[in-house]
């Protein structure tokens, strides 16, 4: 007889070493708050009880991955920690060449040193913040298009994550000859960590063939991706997940990804492709930076905890677990009357925070407004993905982002239940009493990234 399954989705692993966490009071955060000018990159993470800043770096590695850093080889050529590294990335992603890089951007910023530049164009389902400002900062503009369905927090589509493959043919009919390479973001952070469909990858890819265009996939997370693709895509439920991997990887001419995410490292990154002449510009833009091409920045055992990570994470028990934990947040979340972008993505819960606060026009940053607020009702530290992070345009002036939305991002096997039992109290404490949180107003900000450095006001 066929095993039942179970109701309850359990953690598929057991707690193996702990880290105590610091009780703070509020008095202590509201201090702590006005000490770092509202910004919450600023903060001593001492001062945070329920981290969720981001998923980046911030998961729990496994026995497995502990003993991998023990075997580490600190080599400075050839180690053969670097070969178990490319070969469990090559196992999910055979592209011909694999530039280890210290983490996602440090293979951005290559890539884009290398095709980027005045004049040129590079388009995306969405960008995220390090890649849009990698693409500004060689002087190339960065373009969005989103599918619209990606745009409305509140719309359920199974693959919001999704390029519009209409707009991206519009744009090479017009410009092709600016635009060096296509990428797709998968899943799309910064849309709400939305899967993209293999269909669309599909058509994308298309559309690239025929005006003779690489596509590139920023694949941060696509085991996430590839687990939505299984369990939402028609034909797609009987597909192993390393099969629904490759294939992804199949459609593309090479990838930028950051370990720190689905591979369960917490440092890490690569730069893969197959055009042999681009690889060796990118190998030795690597070297002046990186390191030499067989650690590109990492010690050998951060290699050896990456090659690992990537088998772990592909296990459908861990994919399962990872998904259902983000929608159990996200469903309390939806239930207690708070605005959620629906469906639930793989890595974090976005509440609309243009919605939750109407008082507040998106300059007066919604989404920092409740940011602040979540960590000083509970210590929940969050971030926010709005008109802070993107409103400011390279020539200075400031437009209203598309979404203004707070981020609760998930480490990876590191919270349990009652941490996230926690979190939806204290969440929808802040919700009771929206309407009367005062907007914010920069006091000062960089040119660039502003949402790391910039310090804030309340507008009382
Ligand atoms: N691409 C995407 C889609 C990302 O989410 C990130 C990082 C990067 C690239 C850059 O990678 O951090 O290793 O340099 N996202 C983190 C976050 C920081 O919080 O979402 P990195």
């Amino acid at each position: 007889m066929a095993d039942e399954p179970f109701r309850t989705i359990i953690e598929p692993f057991r707690i193996h070493s702990v880290e105590p966490m610091r009780m703070t009071t509020r008095a202590t955060r509201t201090a702590a708050l006005a000490a770092v000018g509202y910004n919450l990159f600023e903060l001593h993470a001492e001062d945070v009880l329920i981290d969720l800043l981001t998923d980046s770096g911030t998961g729990a590695m496994s026995a497995e991955q502990w003993a991998g850093i023990q075997r580490g080889n600190e080599a400075y050529a050839g180690s053969p920690s670097f070969h178990r590294f490319r070969d469990a990335v090559s196992a999910l992603f055979p592209f011909r060449h694999v530039l280890p890089t210290h983490q996602g951007r440090a293979a951005e910023k290559i890539l884009f040193s290398a095709v980027g530049g005045p004049g040129q164009i590079i388009p995306n389902n969405t960008h995220f913040d390090t890649t849009r400002a990698n693409i500004e900062f060689t002087g190339a503009q960065a373009v969005d298009l989103p599918v619209p369905e990606g745009l409305q927090p509140s719309l359920r589509h199974p693959f919001k994550g999704n390029m519009d493959v209409a707009a991206l043919e519009r744009l090479l009919t017009e410009q092709a000859d600016a635009v060096p390479l296509v990428m797709l973001t998968v899943t799309n952070n910064s849309g709400g960590g939305q899967p993209v469909s293999l269909a669309n990858i599909r058509a994308v890819r298309e559309v690239c063939d025929r005006f003779g265009k690489p596509l590139f996939l920023d694949a941060c997370r696509f085991a996430e991706n590839a687990w939505f693709i299984k369990t939402r895509e028609p034909g797609c439920a009987g597909l192993p997940i390393t099969d629904i991997v490759r294939e992804m990887a199949g459609l593309a001419a090479g990838m930028t990804m950051s370990a720190k995410k689905d591979p369960l490292a917490n440092i890490g990154g690569w730069l893969a492709l197959d055009d042999d002449t681009l690889a060796e510009q990118c190998r030795n833009l690597e070297i002046l930076t990186e390191g030499f091409p067989t650690y590109g920045g990492l010690a050998g055992r951060d290699l050896e905890a990456i090659a690992q990570g990537l088998r772990e994470c592909v296990l459908e028990d861990y994919l399962r677990y990872r998904v259902r934990s983000i929608a159990y947040l996200g469903e309390a979340l939806e239930s207690a009357g708070v605005p959620v972008v629906v469906p639930f993505g793989g890595h974090a819960v976005f509440i609309d925070a243009r919605a939750m606060l109407p008082h507040l026009d998106p300059l007066q940053y919604p989404g920092q407004a409740l940011a602040c607020a979540l960590y000083a009702e509970g210590g929940v530290r969050s971030c926010e993905i709005g008109t802070v992070m993107f409103g400011l345009r390279p020539d200075g002036t400031e437009v209203p982002a598309a979404m203004d939305l707070v981020r609760l991002a998930i480490p990876r096997r590191t919270y349990t239940q009652s941490h996230i039992d926690y979190v939806i109290e204290v969440v929808t404490r802040v919700a009771d009493r929206a309407a009367k949180l005062p907007g914010m107003r920069i006091v000062s900000q960089p040119r660039q990234l502003r949402h790391f450095t910039a310090r804030f006001a309340p507008l009382h």
